[in-house]
């Protein structure tokens, strides 16, 4: 069988989603150790050669937004491709060998990490920035699973093209790649077909049915953020595989508990009213279990001029019908909640899409209200991405996170959004300082635990 070596330009072609015949052949990447281990990674799925660790056979099923990134993750290596094969299509097997520029393939893994970076790329494991957008954390067994969007390279990286991302961490500063969690489906039909939108995912544990139950807010592919849904995955153990249940809008002909007469009066400029029977709006989104096991979705609504927070059913998998409206006409998005000292704290952005803006802060004593509202919590750091304090130093917020066994230990998570390169976005956790009226988050640019006594 004849052995040509094609120069790496042709094997850019040959991987380029455009250039069918070739997607359906294998694609094993070997010799340049980490690269290939990350190409199996991200591809899902495939298998190792069973003598040459450093060779992987990928899967048959590489999607347009995985070639993008296997093609940037190889980018700059000096490649061989072998085409071991007659010109009888499709039965064309493609092998490439990715040989390091710099011995790499014996390269250290990543020093452990003893402190918190912010802006900056984070390793993970095997040294590639953690890819785990608009993110949520969980805690259970004695380890944090981080869950996230898994970004692409470009502005296609703006759109489901992988799915949602996990990482596992037991110290919250290194963390372990646990693979795609809930990936996108290749059916045309599939809510979650990859191109459409799965943003803010968060998982939490259900004691009583021992599943792990995943939310995410979903936009249907092609349909811009009009769909406005909220969407459910499940799990039987923390890191996944998760299974896609449904997506709805929120509470179809219910009534907030806090409804007025006013609020029912049809008018084009009555939101809830409009939404009453379709059910009510819910694009950005996050979960919190209180206490005493109950589970609630605050979630933008109302063309997200309003929050509302929907109390889960028993399972977490749906709704119990009770909900409140808060803040109304204030337009809040990007809503994290804890609760310390008996009372419910929540960080919030405003409504300007990927470009930042003034976080805003809020306390209430009861989850349904009154809530109070608070100031700008973020302070310092001036120039940071060139904008500081007051335009939450290019963040947004997306969840807190309560650091496990430290009373009154929170860490508030925000993103820095990099729309046009969205795989490039970048975190900020700094630790919440709480104060009798209200919560500062001042900056660092390095911390760690210690900082909370
Ligand atoms: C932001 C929102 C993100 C994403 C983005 C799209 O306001 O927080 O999650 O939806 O808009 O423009």
């Amino acid at each position: 069988m004849p052995v040509k070596c094609v120069p790496l330009s042709l094997f850019r072609t040959l991987m380029n989603p455009g250039f069918h015949p070739f997607r359906s052949g294998l694609f094993c990447a070997g010799l340049y150790r980490r690269a290939a281990r990350r190409c199996h990674t991200l591809a899902q799925g495939g298998r190792q050669h069973p003598k040459r660790q450093t060779l992987y056979y990928l899967p048959m099923n590489i999607n347009s937004g995985l070639l993008e990134e296997l093609n940037k993750l190889t980018s700059g290596m000096k490649m061989n491709i072998k085409i071991k094969s007659s010109l009888l299509l499709p039965f064309f097997s493609l092998v490439a060998t990715l040989s390091p520029l710099h011995a790499a393939d014996t390269q250290p893994l990543p020093q452990q990490r003893t402190q918190f970076v912010n802006n900056e790329l984070w390793p993970d494991d095997k040294g590639v920035h953690i890819n785990a957008h608009g993110g949520g954390v969980l805690y259970h067994g004695g380890a944090y699973y981080w869950f996230g969007e898994h970004k692409v390279a470009g502005d296609a990286g703006n759109k489901a093209q992988v799915g949602v991302h996990c990482y596992r961490s037991t110290d919250l500063y290194n963390w372990t790649d646990a693979g795609i969690a809930l990936p996108v489906s290749a059916d045309p039909a599939s809510d979650i077909v990859q191109g459409s939108i799965i943003e803010r995912p968060k998982v939490i544990y259900n004691a009583a049915t021992k599943k792990f139950v995943m939310w995410f807010h979903l936009e249907m592919k092609g349909r811009g953020y009009s769909a406005a849904r909220a969407a459910v995955a499940v799990a039987d153990q923390p890191a996944g595989p998760y299974t896609y249940l449904r997506s709805f809008r929120a509470n179809a002909g219910v009534w907030p508990q806090n409804v007025t007469d006013t609020d029912k009066i049809p008018d084009k400029k009555n939101l809830l009213q409009r939404d009453f029977e379709g059910g009510q709006m819910s694009r950005d989104m996050t979960l919190f279990v209180d206490e005493d096991g109950k589970a609630y979705h605050i979630t933008s609504a109302e063309d997200n001029r309003t929050l509302h927070i929907h109390e889960l059913s028993a399972d977490y998998l749906g709704y119990s019908g009770r909900y409140s409206r808060i803040f109304p006409g204030d337009s809040n998005e990007a809503p994290a909640i804890c609760k310390y000292k008996g009372r419910y704290w929540m960080i919030t952005s405003g409504c300007s899409g990927w470009a930042p803006n003034t976080a805003r802060s809020a306390v209430a004593d009861s989850i349904w209200g009154p809530w109070k509202k608070l100031p700008n919590p973020c302070t310092g750091g001036e120039a940071v991405n060139g904008v500081g304090y007051n335009k939450t130093w290019g963040g947004q917020s997306t969840f807190i996170l309560p650091v496990s066994g430290k009373e009154g230990a929170f860490i508030a998570l925000f993103d820095v959004w990099r729309p046009k390169d969205a795989i490039d976005g970048r975190y900020i956790w700094l630790p919440i300082q709480f104060g009798p009226d209200g919560v500062q988050i001042p900056w660092q640019d390095t911390w760690d635990l210690s900082s909370f006594k």
